[in-house]
């Protein structure tokens, strides 16, 4: 597959960003992508509003206290993931933000697939990765980081997945973690929940067997994504895979997307350009993996899979 990107640097593109500039334009376009979100989740049967409602009402104490639990305390942001991102001004790292993660994704996928209900579409665009997972790896793995976990949706889906492997959820949003961590306790599961930067993690040299990573590289520039090809490299064990899963710049859908709906969408990420201008299988190659496989696992997403150079 073609992983060279498309027209992100053409005319439309530049006066894209050039409208994306003009701060108070810019800020009335995150409202709007907003409110078309919550309103078009809503029309579909995704409870949005009373969802994260839900998750709220535990209680501010409550979810002050999972926080201070799961936030590693010397972890420093790097500046780009202190950016406004989705339409919340301060990014991932507020309870508004954590308590909407679900009902966003469910609602963001919901029609990749014309025939899938409302939440039917994130399951089938997970299942459509693990599928592609199953085919190319060809020894289950017995540990598996899931790099920006969020609240644990891709971590719980590996984990169902491969339900005898050892799952760990890294993650720089504490808020997301800390509802990881109680989705997790809902549901009885194990996994190990860890706050920090997927480009300098915690862990030892090769300690893992699968690093996945899935909806994360969209939100990168890409120093930040080499970066994290590296670490990754340097946790996996020699044969080890590194899974990633995310939109496809190349699909159709995109290159069809009414240019106000492109502009709402760009509205919200901040670094798409840089994402959909990235050579990944470069990347990955510079990093010490070998040639990706890579397909697309929807019609808007695709996946590579590649194996740790000894
Ligand atoms: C769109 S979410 C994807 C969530 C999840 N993997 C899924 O498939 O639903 C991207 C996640 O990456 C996290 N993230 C972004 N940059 C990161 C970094 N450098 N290190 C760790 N996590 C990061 C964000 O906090 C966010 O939770």
């Amino acid at each position: 597959m073609n992983s060279a990107p498309p027209a992100a640097s053409g005319l439309a593109s530049r006066l894209v960003n050039g409208i994306l500039a003009i701060a108070p334009v810019a800020d009335l376009l995150k409202h709007q992508a907003r409110a078309m979100m919550v309103k078009r989740a809503e029309s579909i049967g995704v409870q949005w509003t009373q969802e994260a409602e839900t998750l709220r009402a535990r209680g501010d104490a409550t979810w002050q206290a999972a926080l201070a639990q799961i936030q590693n305390p010397d972890l420093t942001y790097p500046d780009y993931y202190l950016q406004p991102f989705h339409a919340y001004k301060t990014g991932n790292l507020s309870w508004q933000a954590a308590t909407e993660v679900e009902v966003a994704a469910y609602a963001a996928h919901a029609r990749i697939w014309s025939d899938a209900g409302s939440k039917a579409g994130d399951a089938r665009l997970r299942e459509s990765f693990h599928v592609l997972l199953k085919q190319q790896i060809p020894t289950d793995p017995q540990t598996i980081l899931d790099l920006g976990c969020s609240v644990g949706m891709s971590t719980f889906a590996l984990q169902d997945t491969y339900p005898n492997a050892r799952a760990t959820g890294l993650d720089l949003s504490p808020y997301f973690l800390a509802i990881a961590q109680y989705r997790a306790q809902q549901t009885q599961r194990a996994v190990e929940w860890v706050h920090s930067a997927a480009e300098a993690t915690p862990f030892a040299d090769s300690s893992f067997d699968l690093v996945s990573t899935c909806l994360m590289c969209h939100e990168l520039p890409q120093e930040a994504t080499q970066a994290i090809f590296k670490e990754a490299r340097r946790l996996l064990k020699p044969g080890g895979h590194l899974a990633i899963m995310d939109m496809n710049p190349n699909s159709e859908v995109f290159a069809k997307l009414p240019p106000y709906v492109f502009t709402l969408l760009k509205s919200t990420e901040p670094y798409l350009d840089e994402y959909f201008t990235l050579d990944m299988e470069q990347s990955m190659a510079n990093a010490g993996f070998s040639k990706p496989f890579a397909a697309q696992n929807s019609p808007r997403h695709r996946t590579f899979i590649a194996i740790a150079r000894p």
